[in-house]
């Protein structure tokens, strides 16, 4: 998964360029390298590391970069190691062409030796180089006729951005399962994988569809069809502002995402709770009674964080409108060969809409005939457009790699979800719902005050840190969380992290807690709360040091543990979105405790868009 930004205009293109692949660093930072049009010749320049190593590279040249035309790229490595070499622009043979890609040319290895065969020299080991030389090979004196003949041998994922010298005002660009976007200019125009990077500069955008092609000029933009047919684009105009992707002040994006939870929740739920509390409106699915008894069967896909907020939507919706419910891990869907029929109902959540294992397996669920409905943060994204029907979650640009805000977001969806599903099946009372209603209400407020009370967050975090190993256990909805507390602090501490289910501890995993292995425990499940407080003596028998994480008016918990995080009391359907919080804290507080990248950890990317 990479970062991808073109311009052309009366510009210098290397300003854009540089700043538009800042925005998009979250996607891929392992190497970076911008193509520019000068004097008729293609000049690159990239290197491996960080965006700030190429920018150093440039700033030192003694020739300045001068065209006004030019495409650049953050890279994810996928095939061939991170290397300048392996960096992308990539070119042909002799400098013709020159192509930035995102995403992954499957049957690059066969089209290779058919090019070597021909003669073709490659310099990388990656599968973009091919395309480079397929242009080459099928150029016949046009450029778009070349990238339509290119792009018709090509298997896989793309979005693709070309320049040629042949036509030296042309940026051409197309996309395949991967999100590609054109910003619309006066007298200037854009390319780029996602808004942040254009935003500063226009709110006007074509969303490219798959197999759709787009001929930019500085004061044209064509777009052509699969078959070369012109396509009437909508603009989408872009409602949020600059200011909405940067740090604002805070020291890290994450802290930031974190600390706008309160706002992304409040967006969420807007317009969707009765004012009177009395139900639940998505009018984004305006499902009759029929089409509820018409599901038999629910499957959740998703991957990672969006994979637990799946498992607190299965809880929820078996619970509230006692239907079926299997979660499964994206990845594992597609290859298991699912149960799946036109009595499914698949929901597929992802903040991103892009995570190729999502889609597929979205894609996969559609072809046996599965209802689809997705829940996504990016609107307009890959599984957007594709899902039958969309809920949005309201979190607003979220660049951290680690997810918070979404998170949360999509746990207030799902919830949502599973109310109204009980409301018009009829297995939850009038009560039930009006308290459920009232108590999602209250949620904002109660995050803030999460977000108040921070400093024994800070504390543990210095004073357990650095162990090694970190232990999280719950029961109910409190094990999804601590599922979702160890994924954070592993994704971003390195810290070795492990959620169990509380009771399934003492069938192995007991063995791991020794004396002063910190064990982090949930108890605000009511229902299971004697059992919990069990499953934390056995852990405080072996010596390990338990914080434990419970209402602000639980007395008996400090009986049991060695230090307590509060959190308001809540209703025992909603403590999810309220327990979580305090793990985001810890997590990021022992990153910066032991000098990680918070916002972008190693090995890792916002956007994971190979298989
Ligand atoms: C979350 O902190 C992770 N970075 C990761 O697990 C993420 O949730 C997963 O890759 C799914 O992404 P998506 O929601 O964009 O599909």
């Amino acid at each position: 998964m990479c970062g991808i930004v073109g311009y052309v205009g009366p510009k210098e293109a290397v300003s854009f360029l540089l700043a538009g692949m800042e925005k998009l660093e979250y996607r891929g930072y392992d190497s970076a390298g911008i193509a520019m049009l000068e004097k008729g010749e293609i000049r690159i320049e990239k290197s491996v590391g960080r965006l700030s190593f190429l920018e150093k590279i440039i700033n030192q040249n003694k020739e300045k970069l001068t065209g006004t035309i030019g495409i650049g790229h953050t890279r994810w490595a996928t095939h061939g190691r991170p290397s300048t070499i392996n960096s992308h622009p990539h070119t042909d043979c002799d400098g013709n062409f020159v192509v930035v890609h995102n995403g992954i040319i499957e049957n690059y290895q066969s089209l290779k030796e058919m090019l070597i065969e021909r003669g073709h020299i490659f310099k990388s080991e990656t599968d973009t180089e091919v395309v480079a030389h397929l242009l080459e090979e099928l150029y016949d004196g046009d450029f778009l006729t070349a990238v339509q003949k290119t792009l018709r041998k090509l298997e896989g994922s793309y979005a693709l951005v070309f320049l040629s010298k042949y036509q030296p005002d042309t940026i051409i660009c197309s996309k395949k399962d991967n999100p590609l976007i054109i910003g619309l200019g006066d007298g200037e125009n854009f390319v780029a994988s996602d808004i942040p990077a254009i935003i500063s500069h226009t709110r006007k955008t074509y969303i490219l569809g798959d197999n759709e092609t787009a001929v930019v000029t500085k004061d044209n933009v064509k777009v052509l069809d699969y078959r070369g047919v012109p396509v009437k684009k909508k603009i989408f105009e872009v409602e949020w502002d600059a200011q909405a992707a940067e740090k604002g002040g805070y020291e890290h994006f994450m802290l930031k995402e974190i600390y706008e939870q309160p706002k992304a929740i409040r967006d969420t739920m807007s317009g969707r709770i009765a004012k009177d509390n009395s139900k639940i409106v998505l009018e984004e699915l305006n499902f009759s009674v029929e089409d509820i008894n018409d599901i038999e069967r629910i499957v959740i896909v998703a991957c990672g964080t969006a994979y637990h907020a799946g498992m607190v939507g299965k809880y929820l919706l078996e619970k509230f409108a006692r239907m079926p419910v299997e979660v499964e891990i994206a990845s594992e869907f597609r290859y298991k060969d699912p149960i799946v029929n036109e009595k499914t109902l698949a929901i597929i959540i992802s903040q991103s809409g892009e995570t190729i294992d999502t889609l597929a397996a979205m894609k996969e669920a559609k072809k046996l005939g599965a209802k689809t409905l997705a829940i996504t943060n990016v609107v307009s994204s890959s599984i957007a457009r594709e899902a039958d029907k969309v809920i949005y979650t309201w979190a607003g640009p979220e660049i951290a790699v680690a997810s918070t805000k979404a998170y949360t977001t999509q746990l207030i969806v799902v919830t949502l979800l599973a109310i109204y599903f009980a409301q018009i099946k009829n297995t939850l009372s009038k009560e039930e719902i009006k308290e459920l209603c009232q108590g999602l209400k209250f949620l904002p407020e109660q995050i803030n005050d999460v977000l108040e009370e921070i400093s024994p967050i800070k504390t543990f975090s210095k004073q357990y840190g650095f162990n090694e190993n970190i232990f999280f256990i719950g029961r109910a909805l409190d094990y999804a969380v601590a599922l979702e507390g160890s994924l954070k602090l592993k994704e971003i501490s390195y810290v070795h992290a492990e959620a169990y289910a509380a009771g399934e501890l003492k069938h192995g995993t007991l063995a791991l807690v020794v004396k002063e292995v910190p064990v982090i425990a949930l108890a605000t499940q009511e229902d299971v709360y004697d059992k919990m407080i069990s499953n934390i003596k056995e852990v405080k028998a072996r010596e390990a040091v338990v914080i434990g994480v419970a209402f602000q008016d639980d007395q008996e918990i400090e009986k049991h543990v060695d230090h307590v995080i509060r959190i308001p009391r809540a209703n025992k359907f909603l403590t999810h979105v309220l327990s979580v919080v305090p793990l985001q804290l810890l997590a990021y507080f022992v990153a910066v405790t032991r000098g990680c990248d918070v916002d972008k950890p190693r090995n890792l990317a916002k956007s994971v868009t190979v298989e």
